[in-house]
């Protein structure tokens, strides 16, 4: 190290890394049962990325259509391709309708149905009657802006309960000793200060990596932070390969328009004028499950019969749906629509293109939220002092394909399990160890590297050749030669990161700084995403494998678990190893679904 850096030090019982839905509900949870709780985040509480979330939140609260957890789990399971954990999924659906009232009882301004009730809309993959159909409305929404309210009301509640937030401050690397985590190093992005955050438990609550990807609907800041940190903490990942691609994401933008629009009565056509989702799944049709419709899209652009001057995306169609419809249900697609598209979706249709959404992989943990590892051939040891929530964890309740407006339930059911952990193991101001010496030293000497990087590379350089690597050699329909040729691109791009180049060593508002950390942080997970991919000689849920175009549970009914070695462009050795499914429910009030071919 170079530098010698002066730490300011903290001390709580809890420290929540992230401020999204699950890291408030998090945060919230644990200061209620009165630990003494920090929150450290890189954006204002309000600007995480959960805010971006549309459609909903899924619960069997039957206010629309006759529903029941069961039927939920069932969908779930099938969804997940049968790599979903079904104890962590039976325990979702069944916490799922307390979870959605106590954010009603939260503030949550839910639409209501005209008997006052909370209103839910269809969405793909959510059937009645253990998925024989028809569909269900299991989706409680908030118009098109469900997530928007859900972080208000949970940033109230968590200050009710007097956490203490840490705003703009990156969280740099854990601390870890003997295995166990013992805390967090982060800078302060305004006046360039370093603090030392020392804990009983820390709660990774950093949302995904969709930024490995050039066309994503996850916002810049969705890096991946907190699995990075776990990579460099000598901790795995799990299920990396399984990306979502969201079905329609506004072609040449990104920006995201919610399912919700299908659910509300929504169709696609392709250059013929065909709805084309009628040929693939014949029931559920444009409510098939993501996976499937965004293959069958990807499908029909292959074929030629994309629409546009380049034939390269799809139409969705809206005009046919009563203005007064639209104004209350989707208002806010329906501006997003006129900003990004230029289009007036009452009278036209809007362009759309499969964009990649939401890691199904994380952080393994179980449904307390505990981080689990492999060790001395246990599969679900826990790491001591370490939580993970939202889309960072893989619990792993999507398994190969997630449902839409499962995400939201995901986010506050296991936030509020991880507060109820907590609550369960950790006396409010116990006392703490002495942190070992090098506490700091990883963080310290990344940071220190960084910012003296002097390399021909740029930052921006690096990520846009990560980014097209990730998008032209793992998206929707993957192959032998493109996984082989992208794990080998991807390594070579991975080591450029040894000739990066910062612009200034300041670290006050260094954004270039930040961008290489958060760089950093992408490229490890990107190399565990394709190698892992790579790996997966099946199809299953969002992994097409063409060559291996069928599922295969004799070999793949498992977990991918995948570690990394080192950061800064050295190591960038990928070791994986497998996980058994859960092949077993919670309770003994339902039965372990058994596995069977997946039709909509
Ligand atoms: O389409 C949407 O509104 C997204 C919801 C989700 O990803 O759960």
């Amino acid at each position: 190290m170079t530098e010698a850096y002066k730490i300011i030090d903290h001390v709580y019982d809890t420290v929540v890394v992230g401020a999204g839905g699950s890291g408030l509900r998090a945060t919230m949870g644990s200061a209620e049962a009165g630990l003494k709780t920090a929150c450290i985040t890189k954006v204002f509480p309000t600007r995480s990325h959960t805010v971006a979330a549309q459609g909903g939140i899924a619960a069997s609260l039957g206010n629309n259509s006759p529903d029941h957890w069961s039927w939920h789990m069932y969908d779930t399971v099938k969804g997940s391709d049968w790599l979903g954990d079904q104890d962590a999924i039976e325990y979702m659906v069944r916490e799922a309708p307390a979870a959605v009232y106590e954010l009603e009882h939260a503030g949550v301004p839910f639409s209501r149905n005209d008997n006052g009730t909370i209103y839910q809309r269809p969405f793909g993959g959510h059937m009645q009657n253990m998925g024989e159909g028809p569909p269900v409305q299991r989706t409680c929404a908030a118009a098109d802006r469900t997530g928007h309210a859900m972080l208000h009301a949970l940033y109230q509640q968590s200050l009710k309960y007097d956490s203490d937030f840490f705003i703009e401050y990156f969280a740099i690397d854990l601390i870890m000793e003997d295995g166990a985590c013992r805390g967090v190093i982060a800078l302060c992005m305004e006046d360039g200060s370093i603090h030392r955050f020392r804990s009983h438990a820390v709660v990774l609550a950093t949302g995904g990596s969709g930024r490995c990807y050039f066309s994503a609907t996850s916002a810049h800041t969705c890096t991946g932070d907190g699995g990075a940190m776990v990579l460099r903490a000598g901790l795995p990942l799990q299920d990396m390969e399984f990306v979502q691609f969201h079905p329609t994401g506004i072609y040449g933008a990104g920006v995201l328009i919610t399912e919700g629009a299908r659910g509300e009565g929504g169709y696609l056509t392709n250059s013929e004028g065909e709805r084309f989702m009628e040929r693939y799944a014949p029931s559920a049709k444009d409510l098939a499950s993501r996976d499937v419709v965004s293959r069958s899209m990807a499908a029909e652009i292959r074929e030629g019969r994309g629409v546009g001057k380049e034939n390269d995306h799809i139409y969705l169609h809206l005009d046919h749906i009563d203005e007064k419809v639209l104004a209350e249900r989707l208002p806010g697609i329906t501006e997003t629509g006129k900003i990004f598209a230029g289009v007036d979706l009452t009278r036209q249709p809007l362009p759309v293109v499969p964009t990649v959404h939401y890691n199904m992989g994380g952080i393994p943990c179980n449904y307390h939220g505990q981080v689990v590892t492999i060790k001395d051939g246990n599969p679900d040891t826990v790491v001591p002092g370490l939580y993970a929530v939202g889309e960072a964890a893989c619990v792993s309740v999507h398994g190969a394909n997630r449902l839409g407006s499962n995400s939201l339930i995901d986010l506050v059911v296991f936030g509020r399990a991880t507060g109820h952990h907590l609550r369960d193991t950790i006396k409010p101001g116990s006392p703490h160890k002495a942190l070992p010496k090098d506490s700091a030293d990883l963080a310290l000497s990344r940071l220190d590297h960084f910012r003296n990087a002097k390399g021909g590379s740029p930052t921006a350089q690096i990520r846009m050749d990560m980014q097209k690597t990730m998008q032209k050699h793992a998206a929707v329909f993957r192959d032998t030669q493109l996984l082989q040729e992208g794990t080998a691109l991807m390594q070579q791009v991975n080591k450029r990161m040894e000739d990066v180049h910062v612009t200034d060593r300041s670290l006050i508002w260094n954004t270039d700084l930040i961008e290489t950390l958060e760089l950093d942080n992408l490229l490890s997970q990107a190399v565990c995403t394709i190698e892992s991919a790579h790996a997966r000689k099946e199809s299953r849920g969002a992994h097409m494998h063409e060559d291996y175009p069928e599922r295969d549970d004799a070999n793949f009914m498992k977990h991918t678990v995948s570690w990394f070695e080192g950061w800064g462009g050295k190591g960038g050795k990928v070791t994986l190893d497998y996980r058994p499914v859960h092949e077993y429910t919670l309770s003994d009030e339902v039965e372990y679904i058994k596995p069977k071919k997946r039709v909509y």
